[in-house]
Order: C-alpha cells, then structure tokens, then sequence
C-alpha cells in the first residue's frame, strides 16, 4: 500500500473520480468534504468500484481546528485540493462567498499542512485563468486573465501558491489546469450531480435525453468556428482523474517542485458535435434552439498538452463518444 492522500472535496464530480484512480494506484485516501455541493452516498459507490470505502471526515476547508486533528490523527503523505465552489455565474452574484471558500479555504488548508509539515499539493486550476484566447492551443505559458470571481479565485490561488513555493524550500506542488471535464465513471456508479439546472452543456444535452428539459438553448451559432458555435476541449473525467495520480507521483519524486500542466485532450468539439455525439450514445434525438451569446463565453478553447505530455507521461485517451455514452449511463442509474 502507497502513502495516504487527503482528497479535499473528494465526495464531488471530479475528486470521487481522482479517488478511484488513486485507490487503484494503491494510494489509501482520506476524504474532506463538507457536503455542500455532494452526497455521502458517493463512498459507498467508490466502494462499489474499488473495494475499498475511502475514509470520511465531514468537514470545511476553513475549519482551522478540524484542519489539526485531521492532520495530527492521520498520516498524510499529500494532499488533493478539490474543494471549492465552481459556478461561473453564480460567483458574480456572490464574490464574498466565492472568495472565502476558494481563497480563503485554500490559505487555511495550507497554513494546516505548513504547520504539519506535509509539503506536497495537487490545486484544482481551471483553464479559465486563460481567459479569452489569443493563440490556440493554450499553452502554459499563455498571459493569465480573469472575467469573473470564480475565474479571479483560480488566479489567486495559483499565485498563493507560487509564492509559498519561492518563500518556503521544499513544497511539491502542482497547478493543474483543466479544460472541460465531462462523462463519468463507465461502471455507471459516480458521475456529476448538479444541483437545480445545469450550467454546463453536457449535463444540460443529458437530462434533454432524459426528457427532464425539452430543449437544450445554443449560445450563440456566430462565433468565429467552424459551425459557429462555441469550440471546447472536453475531457473524460477518469481520464483526468489519472492525470492527478500522474501529476502526485511527478511530485513525490522531486525535491521540490512548482508544476503548471494542462490537463485536456488537445482537441476542440463545437457545440453542434456534443448534440450529434450524445443522439449518438443515447439513441435519442436533442431538440436545441439557436439563441443569444451566453455572456462571458469565449468562441474556442483548447489545451496544448505537450507540457502534460513530456512532463507527467500522461495523455488522454478517451474520446467523445466514451464520454457520451458513460454520460448517459450514469443519467440512468436510479438515484
Ligand atoms: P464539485 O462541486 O462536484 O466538487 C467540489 C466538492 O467540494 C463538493 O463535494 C463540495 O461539497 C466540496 N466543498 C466545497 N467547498 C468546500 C469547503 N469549503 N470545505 C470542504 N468541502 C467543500 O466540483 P468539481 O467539478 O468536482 O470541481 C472540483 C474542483 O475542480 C473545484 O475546485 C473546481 O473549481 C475545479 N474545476 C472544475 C471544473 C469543472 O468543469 N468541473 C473545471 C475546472 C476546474
Ligand atoms: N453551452 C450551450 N448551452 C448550454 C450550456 C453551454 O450552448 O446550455 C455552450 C457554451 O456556450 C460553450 C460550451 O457549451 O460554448 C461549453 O459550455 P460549458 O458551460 O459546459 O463550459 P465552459 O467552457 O463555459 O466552462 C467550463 C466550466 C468553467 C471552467 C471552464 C474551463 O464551467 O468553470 O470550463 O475549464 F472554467
């Protein structure tokens, strides 16, 4: 058995899924997670899959206290930070909440592990710190930018982070930032939940499938692609969730280590392509109207992954239609 990992909101979409992957590498996980955007339930499922249930503490980031204990009482080797909130509009509307949670939270979690001495991190960026793009593929090295509290967050912590890594030798750390994290586990068992109507378009297309909304809306069809609609680099959720043990096992063997990685597939889909793909996988036909610019959106995004590549050892192998179709899946199990 490999060392044991705190996962900070590893009950959500992206760290249940980074769970099973380390678990399967041999890691033993401890998992942080305050519930507000999750289910409990989501541990037995892992444990449906792994065979192991990952261990449970329910708790907040910011909880300097329950910080302590859980360091003090549990040998962590590393930690995953996951927690936070994601929603891009909901953070114009509330930067306060936005800010403490994924700012704030992120200060109090590393003040607890300077304090224990455990040095090496995996952050949850976002290629949101991109902004609007000026070159495509993104590379690492594009400038940074944000439109948005969420966005301005991401940012932040990636400097926090730069900074505590030049004030203090020995940190392990990785940035990684993600395109567009979609599908779910192909065993049908963990997947996203979103809570109320989705803000993002494969959640969205899937519960059209499922009949729960009649129409999906297109935001905007005059962008400068090939169709008109709006160009993303989605990526299989597993698929990123081995680009997290990838990007652990890097900085388990560095002394010390700032890493920045793209975590994407190098390949941009439009809107019009998620459709067909997912009429596809769910044999169901998704009526869609053509409608304004969602504002803030950009035109097309996609990640240069040559860095992740040379770097971590690590691609993505998983294309659109085992997306499709472990989306759909997981939109049929009985909840
Ligand atoms: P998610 O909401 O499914 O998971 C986040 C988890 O963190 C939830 O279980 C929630 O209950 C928990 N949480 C939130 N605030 C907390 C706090 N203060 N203390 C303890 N637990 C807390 O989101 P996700 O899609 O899995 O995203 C995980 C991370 O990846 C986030 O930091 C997000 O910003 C980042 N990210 C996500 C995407 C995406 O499209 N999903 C893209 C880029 C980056
Ligand atoms: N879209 C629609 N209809 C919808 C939802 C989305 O047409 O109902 C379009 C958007 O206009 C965009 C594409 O589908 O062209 C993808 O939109 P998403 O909302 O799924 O994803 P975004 O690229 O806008 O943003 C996501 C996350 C951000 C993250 C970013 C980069 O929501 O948090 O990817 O990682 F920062």
């Amino acid at each position: 058995m490999r060392s044991t990992i705190l996962v900070t909101g590893g009950a959500g979409f992206i760290g249940s899924h980074t769970t099973v992957a380390l678990q399967e590498a041999g890691y033993r996980v401890v998992i942080l997670d305050n519930l507000c955007n999750s289910k409990p339930d989501v541990l037995d499922r892992i444990a449906q899959i792994t065979g192991i249930k990952p261990e449970f503490v329910e708790g907040d980031v910011r909880n300097d206290r329950g910080l302590d204990r859980l360091f003090e009482t549990h040998a962590i080797a590393a930690v995953m930070h996951f927690a936070g909130l994601k929603a891009v509009g909901e953070s114009t509307g509330q930067p306060l909440r936005y800010y403490d949670n994924n700012v704030s939270g992120s200060v109090h979690l590393l003040q607890a592990m300077d304090q224990a001495s455990i040095k090496t991190l995996v952050f949850s960026s976002s290629a949101t710190v991109y902004g609007d793009p000026q070159k495509l593929p993104l590379a690492e090295d594009h400038p940074r930018s944000a439109t948005n509290p969420y966005g301005h967050s991401k940012l932040m912590v990636e400097d926090i982070l730069e900074d505590l890594y030049r004030a203090t030798p020995g940190w392990r750390i990785a940035r990684l930032r993600y395109f567009n994290p979609v599908g779910a586990h192909p065993s049908g068992l963990i997947g996203e939940s979103p809570q109320g109507v989705p803000n993002n378009l494969m959640p969205y297309i899937a519960q059209v499938a499922a009949g729960r909304h009649p129409r999906l809306k297109v935001f905007g069809n005059d962008y400068d692609t090939p169709d008109g609609t709006g160009v993303r680099d989605y990526i299989h959720v597993m698929d990123l969730a081995h680009g997290h043990v990838a990007a652990l096992k890097y900085c388990e063997h560095a002394a010390q280590e700032l890493l920045t990685v793209n975590l994407g597939t190098g390949r941009g889909y439009s809107v019009l392509e998620m459709i067909r793909a997912f009429e596809h996988a769910s044999q169901k036909s998704i009526a869609y109207d053509i409608v304004a610019r969602r504002p803030g959106d950009i035109g097309a995004c996609w990640a240069d992954t040559r860095l992740a590549a040379e770097k971590l050892g690590w691609h993505a192998d998983k294309g659109i239609a085992e997306m499709c179709n472990d989306a759909w899946r997981w939109e049929n199990v009985p909840t």
